[in-house]
């Protein structure tokens, strides 16, 4: 089976101003994570779609969902968790408790608070998650990296052909993202904050996936802005 799990887990601190997580501002006619839902609603590959919010927000979310999206059949909303990990270990443990755990499952985790996120990235993600076990999309990093431990002064200045920057989705096959956070110890669950990082600690390969440069995270008031002038911008 193939799953999304739309993490929405989060407060939005940093957008500040208001006490409406992010997730659930207006973008355009209806609010961010109803745009992110919609991407996935629309893949015929993806079997169940989970749904991960405050556990103040399930109620709201299910009504959002059956205004927005009204003829669904397979979104489902739970509660997220703590950390970004922990709500992903919840879509995980969803699944284990509804579905079982086998060996060719895969799930694709995705930020609910990046609307944009294309058919194609969905697609490459199914395909790398399938072949190859683990998937990050990426974009090339554009401007020079510049690493400062002590914020003052530049340590070094890598190489830019190399870096990336990291988007969502992440996908992975889910038996093996289940066994890798089972091993882990508890120091290190309390410093893998990405769930891709995990794959790397442990030495298996995270294939990239080409992201987009419209595919943003909307963390700061300014990208709500941002964001706004891409949907216009889809939309001439
Ligand atoms: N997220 C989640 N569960 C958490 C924390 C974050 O599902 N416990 C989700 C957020 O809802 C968001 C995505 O992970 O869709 C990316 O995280 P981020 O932008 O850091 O969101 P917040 O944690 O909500 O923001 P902030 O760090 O400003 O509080």
């Amino acid at each position: 089976m193939i799953f999304a799990a739309i993490l929405a887990g989060g407060i939005g601190s940093r957008m500040g101003g208001t006490d409406t997580p992010k997730q659930f501002l207006e973008l355009g006619s209806k609010p961010v994570i109803i745009h992110t839902i919609e991407k996935f609603v629309i893949n015929d590959n993806i079997d169940e779609i989970i749904v991960l919010t405050p556990k103040n927000f399930i109620n709201h979310t299910n009504h959002l969902i059956d205004k927005y999206i009204p003829n669904h059949k397979n979104i489902v909303v739970i509660e997220g968790g703590k950390t970004r990990n922990d709500t992903i270990m919840n879509s995980i443990s969803y699944i284990e408790e509804n579905h079982g755990i086998d060996e060719e499952s895969i799930i694709i985790t995705h930020d609910s608070v990046r609307p944009f996120l294309t058919h194609r990235i969905i697609e490459d993600n199914i395909e790398a998650a399938k072949k190859y076990g683990a998937c990050d999309t990426v974009i090339p990093a554009t401007d020079t990296i510049v690493e400062s431990i002590n914020a003052e002064t530049i340590e070094s200045i890598p190489v830019r052909d190399y870096y990336y920057q990291g988007q969502t989705p992440q996908s992975f096959n889910i038996k093996k993202l289940f066994n890798l956070i089972n091993s882990l110890t508890e120091e290190e669950s309390n410093i893998l904050t990405d769930a891709c990082k995990i794959f790397v600690l442990k030495d298996e390969d995270v294939h990239l996936v080409e992201g987009e440069v419209t595919n943003i995270k909307i963390t700061y008031p300014y990208d709500l802005k941002l964001a706004n002038t891409i949907l216009e911008d889809i939309h001439d």
